[in-house]
């Protein structure tokens, strides 16, 4: 019978034991939960409904106005949440929030009986100690507002809320197994409360730190856009400058862009205004080049011939604050490289001269033998073709000149292409 009795028991309290490592686990496991009111109300209900209790309570710091709400009350003495709000220096807020000092309470939590029992004592009573007065305000409160038991939350030395708790349905005392238990709740609630206030304000900040790295962004895109711009009229000053080869910029960028298609390459995104801007940009550094070298009707003394040659450097340079723009800047620098390597300025040979370059090389010489230039007539389609050609392996990839002509052609049968304007 008493080996009975012992196995009965000791079932019990290893029932009970188990039944609450298993809470602490859950709760434990609720403080990675993103949002702590669904976390401090599942526990405001949990203890409502296992303990039978008039009502429990939570109260929880508000940092923005540095005072404490109730956020949630179960029970049929509830506080209405959201109306009753405490100020840091509330005495039951002063009594947990302050530093702690010497009192005849050595635990973290106030228990109604307790305070009773510490003022009954004379000796306490009658000290001319202002916290014997502060225990008195907070016995007041506990009493106006029907708690037996209260448990502070700390994160570190912050006082993050209250667990207030009405007596027992049943009028027993709380054990202090059960005390233990609160304070793991409540000890819980504020790493939930403060991880989750830590991890708002990180995203804050995240998002302050993208909006502001936006408005950079657009503000560098708007000055990239406007210098562009600039350069776009200062190309069209160059061609203005040969009033004979007006419509060659248009004319290069169109047949270069088809050319690029007919070879396949990729025009997705940023490719296709890259090299749209180097079609059109490519002989922009000509506005270095003295108007006297550059309109000149006969050939060009060698000196000449260098100024004019410098016109690819002087068009980089141009090009050089134009970051979301740095292929443009190397194509311009290349359009005058030969596939043999014999060109100019670095002497680039075959695929080491970028593919747009090798393609605005070809465009270009084509629409320079067909154009009329102040020195001479411009040729036939059929000439500059041939001569395309013929240079092709020399000065002008092959492949490049292949599709130039299977363009050239193909728009000139479908009448896409204007001949007469071409020449003009
Ligand atoms: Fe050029």
């Amino acid at each position: 019978m008493t080996n009975l009795t012992r196995t009965n028991r000791q079932k019990k309290t290893e029932q009970k034991f188990d039944y609450q490592e298993a809470l602490r686990d859950v709760a434990r496991s609720m403080v990675r939960l993103k949002r702590p009111d669904r976390l401090l109300k599942l526990i405001t209900r949990f203890i409502d409904r296992q303990f039978g209790l008039h009502h429990t309570s939570l109260l929880v710091h508000e940092p923005s106005k540095n005072r404490y709400v109730f956020v949630n009350s179960k029970g049929a003495r509830r506080v209405p949440a959201g109306l009753l709000k405490f100020d840091s220096d509330h005495p039951l807020i002063r009594w947990f929030a302050l530093p702690r000092r010497k009192t005849p309470f050595q635990e973290d939590y106030l228990l109604l009986t307790d305070i009773k029992k510490t003022l009954n004592k004379a000796h306490f009573r009658l000290a001319a100690d202002s916290r014997a007065s502060e225990l008195v305000k907070v016995q007041k409160t506990m009493e106006v507002l029907r708690v037996e038991l209260v448990i502070p939350g700390y994160f570190k030395n912050d006082l993050v809320g209250i667990l207030m708790l009405g007596g027992k349905f049943s009028g027993r005392f709380f054990t202090s197994s059960e005390i233990l238990f609160f304070q793991t709740l409540a000890h819980d609630c504020s790493m939930a409360i403060k991880t989750a206030e830590y991890n708002q304000s990180l995203l804050e900040q995240n998002r302050e730190l993208e909006n502001r790295l936006q408005e950079i962004e657009k503000l560098r895109h708007k000055e990239q856009r406007t210098y562009y711009e600039i350069i776009r009229s200062l190309a069209e000053e160059v061609e203005a400058k040969e009033p004979t080869v007006f419509g060659h910029v248009s004319q290069v960028e169109k047949l270069g862009m088809m050319t690029a298609r007919e070879l396949g390459i990729d025009l997705s995104g940023q490719h296709k205004d890259i090299l749209s801007a180097a079609l059109m940009l490519h002989d922009v550094g000509k506005i270095g080049v003295p108007d006297h070298i550059l309109m000149k009707p006969g050939g060009l003394t060698p000196e000449e011939w260098e100024v004019m040659k410098s016109h690819v450097e002087k068009g980089a340079k141009i090009l050089e604050p134009l970051s979301d723009f740095r292929k443009v800047k190397e194509i311009i620098l290349s359009h005058h490289e030969r596939f043999d390597g014999t060109g100019y300025p670095r002497g680039l040979k075959g695929e080491d001269i970028l593919i747009e370059a090798r393609i605005v090389s070809v465009v270009d010489s084509f629409h320079a033998i067909v154009s009329n230039r102040c020195y001479r007539e411009g040729r036939s389609i059929d000439f500059a073709l041939q001569e395309l050609e013929h240079c092709a392996g020399t000065q002008f990839d092959p492949q490049v000149v292949e599709a130039f002509i299977r363009v050239i052609r193909r728009e000139i049968a479908k009448g896409r292409i204007d001949v007469a304007a071409l020449q003009h």
